[in-house]
């Protein structure tokens, strides 16, 4: 792909940048400097200067899937790459490509005013739409990585811009290409593929309870009521910090799943690939007493016990003390091992 040259001004360099607005934990953080990236066009500039001086880096988004230091050494990239726009239709599908900016949960928004429906399940998502594809958000039956046509990344290894196909980014249960290959890649736009027809997917449990005389409800029913129950279900982290789902829902080997619903009949659980079986990792750690207990600053939240919350004033340290706590009693009693969903910077 070929770029302009100096199409743009360089990006802003903005020192001791405070991060604590910048990070849904409300962790106190600074950045030794941010780069305030606006267009794709500024960033071989800005990676080349980190190499020179052997900076270390890292991109924040919206902050939604870190846990920060309380110091950022050399250089953080804010990503703040926006715009939206309809760039092409065929019989099957409209194209819609939006910069890695953008809100997610704006973008979900916008489409749903533009008529273009798909994005209904996955409302109040927080983080912005470059994050999104790196750990393939998903909710309520359905997965970002499904509506990907292709990624616009520069690649940091090869100094050049690249393009990835679906295929590509491997999206898996929480997973990809880009998050495989952590800190190679920053992504600066992504182009949707929204197929023309539209179905409800209302297949999710607590979904489909909000709908018992209604099966084919529209798109913005069905936001309102991921709205409803995400709000109701997990935090608000203008109220109280936290990062989502905190672990990933584990895979195990069928064996074992059999093995564990011998000894707990309501084990939550869905079928994985063959051979496999995904638990409900919130219900592990609620049934070992975890939920709604705190650890100083630090805590389990009182009605998700898959979210881990700062109450206020709470570390890195305390957060990450706490994790290591309820991965040993989940290890010791479940025999199973859970894994940390947000990047540890
Ligand atoms: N459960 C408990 N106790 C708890 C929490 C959950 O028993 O404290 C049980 C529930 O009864 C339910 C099951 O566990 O039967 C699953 O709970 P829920 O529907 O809340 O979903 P989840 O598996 O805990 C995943 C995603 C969420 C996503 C929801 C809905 C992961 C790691 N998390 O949570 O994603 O919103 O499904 O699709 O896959 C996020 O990633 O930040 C996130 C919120």
């Amino acid at each position: 792909m070929t770029r302009p040259q100096n199409a743009s001004t360089p990006a802003k360099l903005i020192p001791n940048l405070g991060l604590k607005e910048r990070n849904t934990f409300g962790l106190d953080a600074v950045a030794e400097f941010a780069y305030d990236i606006s267009s794709a066009e500024q960033i071989p500039a800005v990676m080349s200067d980190i190499a020179k001086q052997k900076l270390s880096w890292r991109i924040l988004g919206g902050g939604s899937n870190v846990i920060l230091p309380s110091t950022l050494a050399g250089a953080t990239l804010l990503m703040n790459i926006l715009g939206q726009e309809i760039i092409k239709a065929d019989d099957e599908a409209i194209y819609l490509s939006v910069g890695g900016g953008v809100i997610w949960h704006d973008l979900v928004s916008w489409t749903l005013e533009n008529d273009l429906p798909g994005f209904e399940n996955l409302a109040l998502i927080p983080g912005t739409v470059g994050a999104a594809p790196i750990q393939n958000i998903g909710a309520y039956g359905v997965e970002i990585g499904e509506y990907i046509d292709h990624i616009e990344a520069f690649d940091v290894k090869d100094q050049a811009f690249v393009t990835l196909q679906q295929d590509a980014c491997r999206f898996a249960y929480r997973d990809s290409y880009f998050k495989q290959h952590a800190g190679r890649f920053i992504v600066t736009k992504v182009v949707f593929k929204m197929p023309k027809s539209w179905q409800a997917r209302i297949h999710y449990a607590d979904l489909a309870k909000q709908f018992p005389d209604n099966a084919s409800p529209s798109p913005e029913e069905i936001f309102l009521a991921v709205c409803k129950i995400r709000t109701h279900k997990l935090p608000d982290p203008k109220v109280i910090g936290n990062a989502g789902s905190f672990f990933q829902n584990p895979i195990i080997p069928n064996e074992q799943y059999e093995t564990l619903l011998r000894t707990y009949s309501d084990l939550v659980s869905y079928p994985d690939t063959p051979g496999k079986r995904k638990l409900a990792a919130g219900w592990l750690i609620d049934h070992c007493g975890f939920k709604g207990q705190r650890m100083g600053a630090v805590g389990v939240y009182e009605n998700q016990a898959l979210v881990l919350v700062n109450h206020g004033g709470g570390t890195a340290q305390d957060i990450l003390g706490l994790a290591k706590c309820i991965r040993d009693k989940v290890h010791d009693k479940f025999g199973v091992t859970l894994q940390i969903e947000p990047n540890i910077l």
